[in-house]
């Protein structure tokens, strides 16, 4: 059982946006697994945090590029919440590198709740507004 597995619940409809939300998922699961692991290594930690940080930065882009194309009315609420975990995933990485924060239980747990939060409330209050515009 994953830490946190993947479900129909976070499946909104639309291709492109639903790969990249179970990668999402699947980092943060690869990221517990090596937590828990008995042979943590640094180097799979950096390069998961790394991952995730990359990875979460190209998908926002892809959302806001289609928020600013179809003109979203919710863009500027959405975005900050972009901007917001931005920051949270570099401040993440950038601690751990320099040794000042281990990555925990605390830290999973924060990630699962706020892909959660942010696909089942955020995202998909975009879907009808997109599927109407012709984004499948
Ligand atoms: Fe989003
Ligand atoms: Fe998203």
């Amino acid at each position: 059982m994953s830490f946190m597995p993947w479900s129909d619940v976070f499946v909104l409809g639309i291709d492109s946006i639903d790969t990249q939300h179970r990668w999402l998922v699947e980092a943060t699961n690869r990221l517990h697994d090596q937590i828990e692991s008995q042979e943590l290594e640094y180097g799979v930690v950096r390069e998961i945090l790394e991952g995730l940080a990359d990875y979460t930065m190209n998908h926002f882009i892809l959302e806001e590029e289609l928020f600013a194309r179809l003109n979203y009315p919710e863009s500027d609420t959405h975005i900050e919440e972009h901007n917001a975990f931005t920051h949270k995933t570099i401040d993440l990485l950038l601690c751990f590198e320099r040794g000042e924060e281990a990555v925990d239980e605390d830290i999973l747990e924060f990630l699962q709740a706020w892909l959660v939060h942010h696909i089942l409330q955020v995202d998909k209050a975009y879907v009808s507004f997109l599927k109407a515009n012709g984004v499948n």
